[in-house]
This record gives structure tokens, C-alpha cells and sequence, in this order.
């Protein structure tokens, strides 16, 4: 369903999120042959620079470490089908002068089939303003199809996103519109839908009945480090939790889609989050790092949270009393996305403080699906000891390459399905449940709370494990180890 006779438009070109994902994504599927025949590659920005230029900051993220030969044939391909234009964004001219560049690659084409994608790789302040100038001066009117996708931030709080969606909406259609959240391009995010639905044990054992509270992780190594500035104005649920981490959370608890685009309300079976449920964190310096406030694109005494964890309760009758924690933090001690399901207790009399059993979907790195199961002993007596079920996809997959998440998210826009994108009343829904606290955390309503601090390296703050513990979390001992070597 690839259409032939595409430009992609990339606006933004010359900026960050361009040059780091969408212009390697384009490439790498333009390498893999999934790009439409014929596609065509137009950057816009501010930025004056010739085509040489544009070439080198394009390609400058895409990694030929060995100097492959073929890559490099690739890449020099992919710089001739790349072409660039400089202009505003507010000026109504410019995208005349960006229309006529278009329209000349689209003379060349056989038939009269014309289709424009375009992606903005832009600050949301832009946003309206490029929304217009497209629809109004290069928008097809006729003989083809037009799609923008867009990237948060979808405003800031429930009032600035029906705004900001608002306005967008008087220039493109749901239809036309691709709202990006890159988790829903992730591999193991998507692989969700299978493991839940195809598996008659994982759906049987997928409820209140079976479960006591699900953890959704979110642990990076690295601090703001230059981004402060736009960091500050967020702070991490915005950059993490209430987008990236919620679909996460979405998928994993909806009931089952007659179809893989089948809408989804889920969420709205999820009241706003209770400051009571909430616990935040600000890094400081340690081991030599330096803290968030260090961070000079910081505002001194800034209280933004770099870390939060929040707790989500469902109030359908599958979820009803299972506590789904949320969890994300800047400049913690290791790099890692992962769900922890954790099953109830088994019944006591035979056995006694058992483990109790985990499901572990590991998003990155190294992705993996892994179960926390009990085995008899080996051996001439009967004891149970933890063990681990292990699909670790390097393992298992081993001639398989895992795509990169705007790579399956770009391809799909280019044919027109929806089904990974975020829709319209989603993100609603999604603000609705995380507003209250934003604008608590923002002192709209009162004092502003203190993040709590914790060392730049760690496992987040010491606060946390009392706070996990609290909805029911058990952590298991020391034998909860694989492989077990200790076998008597
Ligand atoms: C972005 C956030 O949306 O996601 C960043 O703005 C974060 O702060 C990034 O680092 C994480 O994405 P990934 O794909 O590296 O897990």
C-alpha cells in the first residue's frame, strides 16, 4: 500500500530530532527497500545552507563504522533523492517558494498521482503556525494524498493540548494527522498484543485474580546535560510518564481488540492520579556528576522533578484493585524500560514464603521476556527454589535485526495506518489523568512540593522502595538469582 510518487518533507531539518531519528529512519528504511518507489526527500528549516551541507548534518547520525562499501552506496543514493529548502515558518512566501521546489520534482513524474508527507521534526511553538502554511500553500488538493505526522509536546496540561490540538485541527483531518509516541514503535511494546493474545496460559492468568501490581520502569544513566532549559519547562512525567509510559500501560491492560486498529478507551477507566500516590525525586550531585541544578540551562532552585514515580488504579472489572506503578528518572544507575508483573501469593500449606512468580518484559536494552518460577529442587527431597523461563531475543532471534522504533512508526504513516499512533480523544484522556498533579507539581494550587533528592548514579531516591512496598510489592531474596549454582 506503499503510494508511488512521495516527497517526504521534513521540517525541522536542520534540527536535533531530524538529524538523530527521522533522517536515519528514512534511510534505513530507504535501505531496506521500504521506502516507495521513486520517494523523494525535501528538508526545510531557518537555517540557510546549501545542498552539501544538508547532505552532511543528514547523514551525519548514520553509522557505517567498517566503511561497508554497500552502505556507502546507500548513503550517496540517499544524499541524490535528498534535497533542501531554507525558509520561515510563519511566512505564507516561503512555503509558496517550498511548493514550487515540490512541484518541480513532481513534474518529473510519469503519472499524475502526487503524495506529500510531512513530518515535523519542529519546537511546539511552531507548530500552529506550519500546520497552516502547509494546508493553505502546499497542500494537493486533488489526485493524491497529504499526511502530516507530529511529535509531542502536545501542550502542557489538559487546557494548553485541546488548544494546541484544536488549532491543528482546523487545518488537518484525523485522517491525515499521525500523532508519533516512538514507544508505540518499540519492538517489545508491540509485542505486547501478541504475548497477551495469543497466548491462551499469559491471558488466562491476565487480571485481579492472578495478579497483585504491575511496575513500568523507566531508568536512564544520564542526566539534562545541556537540554535543562527545555527540561525544566517539562520535567518527567511530561517527558516520560504521562506519554511514553502511559501507552506502555495501555496496551498492557486492554481488553482484547477485535483488530490491531481497533480503538481502545481503556484509559478513560483510570481516575486523575492522587498527590498521595505520587513520589518525586531532583538528582544532586555524586560521583564526580554533576547534579540537575549544576546544570546551568537549569533556573536555580528549580524544583522540577527528574524523577517520578506514580501510582495508577483501573476501575474496570479486571484492574479493579491492582496497583499499576508508574516509575521514570534522569541520572539513575543503569539504562533500562521494563514491565514487572507480579503475581499474587500462592496458597500457603504446602509450601511456605515462597517467591512469588514475575513476568519481566524487558523493553531495552536487550530486549527479553523472562518468568520468575518456582521448580522443585533437584534432587531426593522436595523443595521449591525460584528459577527464571528466559526468552532472551539475542538468544533466541539471533539472525533477526529489531527495528528501530521511528523506523516502523515512519513506515507505517507511509501507508496509512493508524493503529500505533495516539489518537485525538487518547490524549485527552491522557491529560485528564495526569493534570491534577501537573499543576500541583507547578504550584497552580498552592506551594510547589519538594522533589525529594537523590545521588546522580543510583537506583533513584531512598524513598522508593517504601513507597513500592506500599501497594504490595514483595521483593524476593537472594536466591532469586539465575543461573542457580548452589544445587546441594
Ligand atoms: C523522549 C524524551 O521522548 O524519550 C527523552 O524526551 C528520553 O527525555 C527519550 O530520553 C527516551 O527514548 P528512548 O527511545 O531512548 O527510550
Amino acid at each position: 500500500e506503499l503510494k508511488d510518487n512521495t516527497i517526504i518533507v521534513v521540517l525541522g531539518a536542520s534540527g536535533d530530532l531530524a538529524k538523530k531519528k527521522t533522517l536515519p529512519a528514512l534511510f534505513g528504511l530507504y535501505r531496506q527497500g521500504f521506502l516507495p518507489r521513486d520517494v523523494k526527500i525535501v528538508g526545510y528549516a531557518r537555517t540557510k545552507m546549501d545542498r552539501d551541507e544538508f547532505h552532511k548534518r543528514a547523514t551525519s547520525y548514520i553509522k557505517n563504522p567498517d566503511n561497508d562499501p554497500e552502505i556507502s552506496t546507500s548513503i550517496d543514493e540517499f544524499k541524490a533523492l535528498s534535497t533542501y529548502v531554507s525558509g520561515s515558518y510563519e511566512d505564507g512566501a516561503a512555503f509558496d517558494n517550498l511548493n514550487k521546489h515540490l512541484g518541480e520534482i513532481e513534474s518529473e513524474y510519469q503519472s499524475k498521482e502526487r503524495n506529500r508527507i510531512f513530518y515535523f521534526a519542529l519546537p511546539p511553538s511552531v507548530f500552529v503556525p506550519v500546520a497552516k502554511n502547509l494546508k493553505e500553500h502546499c497542500y494537493i488538493a486533488k489526485g493524491g494524498i497529504n499526511r502530516v505526522i507530529v511529535e509531542k509536546p502536545f501542550g502542557k496540561d489538559l487546557e494548553s493540548a485541546r488548544e494546541l490540538l484544536g488549532s491543528l485541527k482546523q487545518y488537518w483531518t484525523e485522517d491525515e494527522t499521525f500523532r508519533i509516541d516512538h514507544y508505540l514503535g518499540k519492538e517489545m511494546v508491540k509485542n505486547l498484543l501478541v504475548l497477551r493474545f495469543a497466548n491462551v496460559a499469559m491471558g488466562a492468568a491476565w487480571d485481579k485474580n492472578s495478579i497483585s501490581n504491575v511496575q513500568i520502569t523507566f531508568k536512564e544513566p544520564f542526566g539534562t546535560e545541556g537540554r535543562g532549559g527545555y527540561f525544566d519547562e517539562f520535567g518527567i512525567i511530561r517527558d516520560v510518564l504521562q506519554n511514553h509510559l502511559l501507552q506502555v500501560l495501555s496496551i498492557l491492560t486492554m481488553e482484547r481488540p477485535v483488530s490491531f486498529s481497533a480503538e481502545d478507551i481503556l484509559l478513560r477507566c483510570i481516575p486523575p492520579i492522587e498527590q498521595s500516590d505520587t513520589l518525586l525525586g531532583q538528582y544532586v550531585a555524586a560521583n564526580g556528576k554533576p547534579g540537575y541544578l549544576d546544570d546551568e540551562t537549569v533556573p536555580p532552585q528549580s524544583v522540577c522533578p527528574t524523577y517520578a514515580a506514580t501510582t495508577l488504579w483501573i476501575h474496570n472489572p479486571r484492574w479493579e484493585g491492582v496497583p499499576f506503578v508508574l516509575k521514570a528518572g534522569k541520572a539513575l544507575n543503569e539504562a533500562k524500560v521494563e514491565v514487572r508483573i507480579q503475581f499474587k501469593d500462592v496458597t500457603q500449606g504446602i509450601f511456605k514464603d515462597i517467591a512469588r512468580n514475575e513476568l519481566v518484559i524487558r523493553i531495552q536494552p536487550s530486549e527479553a521476556v523472562y518468568l520468575k518460577l518456582n521448580a522443585k529442587t533437584p534432587g531426593l527431597y522436595t523443595r521449591a527454589i525460584p528459577t527464571e523461563m528466559d526468552l532472551t531475543y539475542k538468544r533466541r532471534f539471533t539472525e533477526s535485526k529489531i527495528p528501530e522504533a521511528y523506523e516502523a512508526l515512519i513506515l507505517d504513516a507511509l501507508k496509512g495506518d493508524h493503529s500505533n499512533f495516539v489518537r485525538h480523544d487518547e490524549l485527552d484522556v491522557a491529560w485528564k489523568i495526569f493534570t491534577p498533579i501537573l499543576h500541583w507539581i507547578d504550584g497552580l494550587n498552592g506551594p510547589r512540593p519538594r522533589p525529594v533528592a537523590y545521588p546522580y548514579g543510583s537506583r533513584g531516591p531512598k524513598e522508593l522502595e517504601a513507597f513500592i512496598n506500599k501497594y504490595g510489592y514483595k521483593r524476593s531474596g537472594e536466591a532469586y538469582a539465575w543461573p542457580v549454582t548452589n544445587l546441594a
